[in-house]
């Protein structure tokens, strides 16, 4: 049996993947400070996949706590590493916070690399780091850009950390850069749990629908766009969960052609925020209130990406639909406590 540890793997994202893991018989071993989760999700994993990961406590960022979680597991087949604070605005206050937390924990398990190079290691990256790209759809050659805020440059400084690691050290890595995750498990058992006013659109969404939000107010109607507002690939988090599989895979069994290999994880369309409402409004049956409102600041107006490389080398691409993913995370949002948080 094949040994993965998921960091954040409580998470959004970390939850979902634990879970696709768990259900072709990989061994999950789960690291969440429960720094922006709860360990109910534990509760939402099992009751999905019938198995329960071990779930270790533990501050990845703190050298000597990540040093001694780490010695405790020296058979590791591979390392999943979602642990990382995700929210722009908050980065822009606290950078070195973001710093620390995103860039420190990532230097702790690349020791752990350093000393097992044959653990495979996927790395959370985001789309972010092609700020506005010249060309859409995006290709992953497309140039990065100077990070809009400190949260996006943790992701391309943990790229560069990757690969001056992996030539040093010799470990290997895969870095998927991820495009808007959205969604639920179709379940319900597992989902989305922003802590306070959601930034992102579809959590909000949902919370509004709820009667939890006021009206949702969309950011901009003068991008050229078709309708005026921003573009971006909206990709179902079972998919996103789906892909780290056929990563990790592809590491275990040695096939990777590069130190460090990057793929985007989209669906290769882009839709508006009012094509966004119209699928959410579609797929649950729910009227939505909102209106437009001035834009937000560091929005780029289109983000999609292509999505030839993850089909082609990793033999994964996302199957979920807008609507679906709309209607899943609606289901999700419903299972939730009717108050606001
Ligand atoms: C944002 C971050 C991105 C990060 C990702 C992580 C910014 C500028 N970008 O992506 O770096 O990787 O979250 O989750 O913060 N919108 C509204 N009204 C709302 C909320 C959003 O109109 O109340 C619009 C936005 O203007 C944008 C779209 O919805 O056009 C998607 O927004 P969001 O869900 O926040 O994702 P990104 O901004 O793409």
């Amino acid at each position: 049996m094949k040994k993965v540890l998921v960091t954040g793997g409580l998470g959004f994202i970390g939850s979902h993947t634990a879970v696709e893991l768990l259900a072709r018989g990989y061994q999950v071993i789960v690291a969440d400070n429960l720094s922006n989760t709860r360990p109910e999700v534990l509760d939402g994993i099992e009751a999905i996949t019938g198995k329960r990961p071990i779930w270790a406590n533990v501050d990845l960022a703190d050298p000597a706590a990540c040093r001694a979680f780490l010695a405790g597991h020296p058979d590791l087949d591979g390392i999943i590493h979602f642990a990382a604070s995700k929210a722009v605005g908050e980065s822009v206050q606290k950078p070195l916070l973001y710093y620390h937390n995103n860039l420190g924990s990532l230097c702790n398990l690349l020791e752990h690399l350093a000393a097992h190079p044959k653990c495979a290691f996927i790395f959370s990256s985001s789309c972010t780091v092609y700020g506005q790209a010249d060309e859409l759809p995006i290709r992953e050659n497309a140039p990065v850009k100077p990070a809009e805020s400190p949260y996006g440059n943790t992701k391309q400084i943990g790229e560069e950390i990757l690969r001056d690691g992996a030539k040093a050290h010799g470990f290997r890595a895969i870095a998927l850069r991820y495009f808007n995750p959205i969604g639920a498990h179709p379940s319900a058992k597992i989902g989305e749990l922003p802590l306070g006013v959601p930034q992102n659109l579809v959590p909000f969404i949902t919370q509004s629908a709820a009667g939890l939000r006021g009206g949702l107010k969309v950011f901009g109607n003068d991008y050229p766009t078709a309708d005026g507002t921003c573009v971006r690939d909206y990709i179902h988090v079972v998919d996103v969960a789906l892909a780290h599989i056929y990563a990790m895979e592809r590491m275990i069994e040695g096939k990777g052609t590069e130190p460090v290999e990057v793929f985007n994880l989209g669906t290769g369309k882009g839709s508006t925020v009012v094509e966004v409402i119209a699928a959410f409004e579609r797929a649950t049956g729910k009227k939505l209130q909102w209106e437009f409102a001035p834009r937000r600041p560091g929005d780029v107006i289109a983000a999609y990406a292509d999505t030839q490389k993850a089909a082609q080398v990793l033999g994964w691409k996302a199957e979920r639909t807008l609507d679906q993913s709309m209607a899943d995370a609606w289901r999700w949002q419903q299972s939730l406590p009717t108050t606001a948080k």
